[in-house]
């Protein structure tokens, strides 16, 4: 295996747009061109059990089942979660369609620990994708200050700047949910890749675009997935106006991988980002100086362009490779 390949813990909490990034990234494991390292769940757009839970059955999905998944950190005050968006059970309450889980919720270890085992055994060599609330991140840098410095990379999921957030009207959900969490991670370093609402907004994933992978494999478990996938995250999408009336969904944790894999899909800027962590009317929010007079070093590098056309090319193409070498039942 080539030494270069990027080495990847996700941090996720499944979520029909978090499923689309785990099945993107098991696909570009598949191809040789990544390492997953692990799966550490977080609590979020559903329960700690029910993100781990989801995670596993992905996992066996995509035929990466002997992959460690991590139990999410709980938080002190859990707000609410968002399975109005993605179901009750954060996969399109389609779980009962996929076989159990096989990893073990009770005997797993916390997210925080894998973290802190991994950055420790191997210092610089394993990217951090975070698409989640960053509780496990911060609870891991906690426990081992410094710990997150020794990771390659830390990119992020999350946040909005000048545009309006998705959970509040200032604030992105992954950051609101656990704001002091995330406050930790803004702090522990200065070159952290923070993919925001201002770009993943533009990435609305259509019926067409999924009935194009499910064609590559029609009767495949995976385009069953996806297909029943696609139409209730279509549906809520449509409920919550948050694609302006385009039949098709917000890919936002897809980004990530975007970035890391396709660079030439976005442009950035350096910019010092600042969480309100408290704040009636602003909780969750995500402040930057944009005054050319600006002085305070930056702690981030943020997306702000995207070619959503050549980063769903790339999605679909992978998608549909992994599709191509899966199971039909
Ligand atoms: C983020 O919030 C969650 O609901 C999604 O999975 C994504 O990580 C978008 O704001
Ligand atoms: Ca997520």
């Amino acid at each position: 295996m080539p030494h270069n390949i990027p080495k990847i813990i996700l941090d996720t909490d499944p979520g029909g747009d978090d499923i689309f990034a785990l099945l993107w990234l098991q696909s570009l494991v598949k191809q040789g061109l990544s390492e997953l390292v692990a799966v550490t769940t977080a609590g979020g757009n559903v329960a700690p059990e029910k993100t781990f839970s989801s995670a596993s059955r992905v996992l066996s999905l995509g035929g990466l089942a002997a992959v460690e998944v991590g139990r999410g950190v709980a938080i002190a005050k859990t707000p609410d979660d968002a399975s109005h968006i993605h179901g009750s059970d954060g996969m399109g309450n389609l779980s009962a369609q996929l076989p159990a889980p096989v990893h073990c919720y009770e005997t797993a270890r916390y997210s925080d620990e894998i973290l802190i085992d991994r950055l420790t055994a191997t210092p610089g060599e394993i990217t951090v994708i975070a698409i989640a609330p960053l509780t496990n991140l911060a609870a891991a840098e906690k426990k081992s200050p410094g710990i997150l410095r020794n990771a390659k990379e830390i990119i992020i999921m999350g946040g909005a700047f000048h545009c309006p957030g998705n959970v509040t009207p200032h604030a992105e959900f992954n950051l609101w949910f656990d704001p002091a969490a995330a406050e930790i991670v803004l702090n522990s370093r200065d070159d952290l890749v923070i993919t925001s609402l201002d770009v993943t907004r533009r990435l609305v994933f259509t019926r067409e675009m999924g009935k194009a992978i499910a064609r590559s494999n029609p009767t495949s478990e995976l385009s069953k997935f996806l297909t029943n996938l696609c139409e209730f995250m279509i549906s809520t999408a449509l409920k919550y106006r948050e694609t302006d009336g385009i039949e098709g969904f917000l890919v936002h944790d897809a980004a990530t991988l975007g970035y890391l894999f396709y660079p030439e899909t976005m442009r950035w800027r350096r910019a010092k980002v600042q969480m309100e962590t408290r704040g009636e009317w602003t909780k969750g929010m995500t402040a930057i100086d944009d005054r050319n007079c600006a002085k305070q070093p930056a702690n981030a590098w943020i997306a702000s362009d995207v070619d959503a056309t050549r980063f769903f090319t790339n999605l679909i193409e992978d998608l549909k490779a992994l599709n191509k070498g899966s199971e039909s039942p």
